[in-house]
Order: structure tokens, then sequence, then C-alpha cells
């Protein structure tokens, strides 16, 4: 029994530090010096996760890929829930359940719910009184695709737009956005 308990303990401490090293690490900045210890195991705890919500990936998947909530603050789904009617140039309106059935997975899986890498890094780069209705124009964003050229991106019909994240993001159904997983279709393997 003893020996058992004695376990248990060293695991759970065990646990705590890895937590804890993560939590490090994620308050680092977006400088290319931290890059290095992005990977690896630690990496991988702090994925920004795949879409757990049927409704969600059922309803918001029609048109696009259902983008991780994790990728916006809270105050953008409700606003983009809002107004479904208008929705960037498309009528996306739900009868009321679904809507709040999808609005209440996005609103808890939020940027500003969810500790991951990503959507701290999000949530930083926005404006406290700022609501984005686009992930692809949040300065997060911009600045991680900054060196990929309009070529590859709106001149490419396999691609067509940045909002086609699975296009080139072929993990990004399972909420794997690694740069060393992307593949840009019709171009070599992309290369920091
Ligand atoms: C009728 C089609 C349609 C449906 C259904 C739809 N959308 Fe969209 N959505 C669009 C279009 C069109 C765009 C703009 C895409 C572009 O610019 O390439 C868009 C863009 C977005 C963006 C911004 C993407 C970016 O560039 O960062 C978000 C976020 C979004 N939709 C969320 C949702 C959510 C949440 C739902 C489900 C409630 C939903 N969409 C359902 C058509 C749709
Ligand atoms: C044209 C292809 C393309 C599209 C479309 C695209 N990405 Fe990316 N993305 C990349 C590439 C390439 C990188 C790596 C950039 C680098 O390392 O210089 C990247 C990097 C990222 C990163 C940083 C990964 C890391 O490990 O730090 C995130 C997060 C991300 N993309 C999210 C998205 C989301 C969300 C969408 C859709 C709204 C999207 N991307 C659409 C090509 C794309």
């Amino acid at each position: 029994m003893k020996q058992k308990k004695y376990w248990g303990i060293l695991l759970l401490s065990g646990c705590l530090t890895l937590s804890m090293a993560t939590l490090a690490w994620t308050e680092d900045g977006e400088g290319e010096g931290h890059e290095r210890h992005e990977r690896g195991f630690l990496h991988q705890a702090a994925d920004i996760g795949p879409i757990t919500n049927k409704a969600y990936k059922t309803e918001c998947s029609a048109c696009h890929f259902a983008y991780p909530a994790g990728f916006l603050p809270e105050r953008s789904w409700v606003k983009i829930m809002n107004n479904l009617d208008d929705h960037f140039g498309e009528n996306a309106e739900l009868n009321d359940k679904t809507r709040l059935v999808i609005t209440d997975y996005l609103r808890t899986h939020a940027a500003d719910r969810l500790p991951n890498r990503f959507s701290r890094s999000m949530l930083r780069s926005v404006d406290a009184g700022a609501t984005p209705l686009r992930i692809s124009e949040t300065s997060y964003f911009r600045h991680k695709h900054r060196e990929i050229p309009a070529r590859m991106v709106t001149g490419n019909p396999k691609v067509g737009s940045f909002s086609n994240c699975l296009s080139c993001h072929s993990g990004a159904d399972n909420g794997s956005f690694d740069e060393h997983s992307v593949t840009i279709p019709g171009f070599r393997q992309w290369e920091d």
C-alpha cells in the first residue's frame, strides 16, 4: 500500500513540474529565439486540439473548414454567431436551438478560455478593444504567414485564400497546425 502511494505522489509531482514547464515557455514571446523550445513532447500537449462539438462541425463546415474555436476570442465568436444572416456575404442562418448550442461551444473553447500556445499568442496580438471576425486578419496570423507569397495563395487555384486552412495544414482537422507539417499544394514542402 505504502509503495503505491509513494509512486502516486511521484507521478503527480512529475505532472505538476511538466505543466509548470509548459506554462513557463508559453509565456515567452514569439521571437525566433524561442522557436526551438516549441518542439517535442511539450509542444504536443499545447496544440489547439480537435473540434469536439458535432453540431459545430456539421453546420459550420458546409462552406469551409470548421475553424478551431481557440483561434478567436470569445467576443469574436459571439459577434459572428449574432450576425449569421450576413456572414461574409452569405446567409449562414441556423435555427435558434442549433445556434445556441454552437455559440455555447465556441464561447467555452475560445482563445481566452483555453491555454495553449496558439491561443495565447493570438490573444496577445488582438487589441483589447477590437473584435476581429477573421482569424486570417489578426496580427498573429499575418505574422505567421508573412513569408508566403500571394502566388501560393490567391494565385493558387488549389488554395484560393488564406481562409482555406485545410488546403495547406493537412492536420488541421485534428487540431494540428504545426509549421513543420505544412504543405502548400502545387509547391514543394514548405521550409522556413
Ligand atoms: C453558406 C456558407 C457558409 C456557412 C454555412 C458558414 N460560413 Fe463561415 N464563411 C463563409 C464565407 C464565404 C467566408 C469567407 C471566406 C473567404 O474569404 O475566403 C467565411 C468565413 C468565416 C470565418 C473567417 C475565416 C478567416 O478568414 O479567418 C469564420 C471565423 C467563419 N466563417 C465562421 C463560421 C461559423 C462559426 C459558421 C457556422 C455557424 C460558418 N462560418 C458557416 C461562408 C459560410
Ligand atoms: C497557403 C497555405 C496556408 C494557408 C491557407 C494557411 N496556412 Fe497557416 N501556415 C502556412 C505555413 C507555410 C506556415 C509556416 C510559416 C513559417 O514557418 O514561416 C503556417 C503557419 C501557421 C501557424 C503557426 C504554426 C506554428 O507552429 O507556429 C498557425 C497557427 C497557422 N498557420 C494557422 C492557420 C490557420 C488557422 C489558417 C486558416 C485560417 C491557415 N493557417 C491557413 C501555410 C498556410
